[in-house]
């Protein structure tokens, strides 16, 4: 009888990143996630995602909350278990490209702060832009996992995929991450993708995608099949709709298998009791929509991620022009195609995206043009795996000679004027990383902090002989 290796598939548990920016906009707290975490560091999950993407910025806007304090105290708390983040490259967490010494800092201060894993990808898969973060994880000995931006259309074939791998694992990369972030990849067309990638390339694979069209676990079922290692899952009551797909279902579809995690369905149960609560306040409050948790086939018709669509409804709604839904979709793939086919993930989902708008709205193509569609054109986030539409991008930028380079060899070292400009709120290295993201939003922060810290320091107070109501 032949013998059957084993051969345990990892689980990233996602539901402090990804899955609660997919349903309750970023909205969970730090004081939210502390009381689980103990239990949830006992599970045996390969790495929790608790960092990163859209997570800082709302920790700071909304939740008036230090996103460093809360990585440090994740990290106190999870003994055994890695931390991973996701980071945009070279935008780092924001949506235009910074210069390498501040991708440099910020990778060492997340690595300081606690993180194991950093997911590193770009929007256009355009690889130059990941090299300065890799090579500063690697620096720090940190994991450096690519993370590619999944997408369908002429230019991505299994031999553009297989050639990427081969790629990035040259790079220095430790692991590869196929990012589905509109839930485009079906359960058939994953097998034949996670063989193509195995034959490309010996690193470990990760899939990563979203359950907004329906067929999610499935996919992971056929990945995992054909070889793929690690799969990010959502415990239940954050899961499914347009997060990811449920962990305890996973744990148990490969149970008794060679897959099987081994994990214990007590444990998660008590997980899932936790978050269960959070879930049913966010329903009730109206911060999570149940129109989000249902199967959006749309999705797959017009391979658009299911927070662009929320963004197309709330931008045309703004205009009051919400009769124009259906227009806008189908422009949304002509301009892609312009613009030379990109992945549709931030920020350049964004920026097809209100392009098709004004498109629409004008009544003519590419008469409004907002500035990201010009540095688009220009080249200035990279090179796009098809070329412009020449016609549209003279339009657009008229006789401008548009770079070729990678985008960030033209951006000189920013740290020292973003230092010069937020010392006056520093408490912490770490600020000016948080100033040179999000400016405004920093400061209001710090600002916020400031006034907290009188408030509860009377010496403080009487010092600088401010005043704030109780
Ligand atoms: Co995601």
């Amino acid at each position: 009888m032949a013998v059957i290796e084993k051969k345990p598939v990892k689980i990233v548990e996602t539901v402090l990143r990804d899955a609660h920016q997919s349903l309750l906009a970023t909205r969970m707290s730090t004081e939210q996630m502390l009381p689980i975490i103990e239990k949830m560091d006992q599970v045996g999950f390969y790495a929790v995602e608790c960092w990163g993407g859209a997570t800082f910025d709302a920790s700071l806007r909304f939740l008036k909350e230090d996103p460093w304090e809360r990585l440090r105290k994740l990290r106190a708390s999870f003994k055994n278990t890695k931390l991973q983040m996701l980071f945009r490259g070279q935008n780092i967490l924001g949506y235009n490209h910074y210069a390498d010494d501040v991708v440099e800092y910020f990778v060492q201060k997340s690595v300081a702060n606690g993180i194991d894993i950093i997911r590193i990808f770009d929007c256009l898969n355009d690889i130059r832009n990941l090299r300065t973060a890799v090579k500063a994880t690697k620096k720090e000995k940190g994991h450096a996992q690519i993370a590619l931006s999944y997408t369908l259309g002429d230019a991505y074939t299994l031999d553009y995929w297989k050639n990427i791998a081969r790629e990035i694992e040259e790079m220095g990369a430790d692991s590869l991450c196929i990012k589905d972030m509109a839930g485009l990849l079906t359960p058939y067309n994953a097998d034949e993708l996670v063989k193509a990638l195995k034959e490309g390339t010996k690193l470990p694979i990760d899939l990563h995608t979203h359950y907004t069209s329906g067929v999610a676990s499935m996919t992971y079922l056929k990945a995992v099949e054909a070889g793929c290692d690690i799969i990010d899952c959502a415990m239940s009551p954050l899961a499914l709709g347009t997060s990811q797909p449920a962990t305890e279902v996973m744990v148990e579809t490969f149970r008794g298998t060679p897959f099987d995690t081994g994990y214990d369905q007590t444990k998660l149960a008590e997980i899932a009791d936790y978050f269960t609560p959070i879930r049913e306040k966010a329903l009730k409050d109206g911060l999570l929509n149940p129109k989000v948790l249902g199967v959006n086939i749309k999705t797959l018709q017009y391979q658009v991620p299911g927070g662009m669509l929320s963004n197309l409804v709330s931008q045309l709604k703004e205009a009051g022009k919400e009769d124009k839904y259906r227009e806008v979709l189908e422009e949304i793939p002509r301009v892609r195609k312009d613009f030379g086919e990109p992945p549709l993930v931030t920020p350049s989902s964004q920026i097809v995206g209100t392009q098709a708008v004004m498109n629409v709205l004008a009544g003519e193509r590419y008469k409004m043009v907002p500035k990201e569609s010009k540095k688009i054109m220009m080249g200035e986030f990279g090179q796009t795996v098809k070329p412009f539409n020449p016609e549209v991008q003279k339009k657009i930028i008229g006789d401008a000679t548009p770079i070729t380079c990678r985008p960030a060899d033209l951006i000189p070292p920013q740290l020292p004027q973003f230092e010069k400009e937020c010392a006056q709120w520093k408490q912490q290295d770490e600020d000016v990383l948080s100033y040179a993201l999000f400016p405004a939003v920093a400061k209001d922060f710090f600002e916020y902090r400031e006034a907290q810290q009188t408030k509860v320091d009377p010496k403080k107070a009487d010092k600088e002989n401010k005043v704030y109501p109780v």
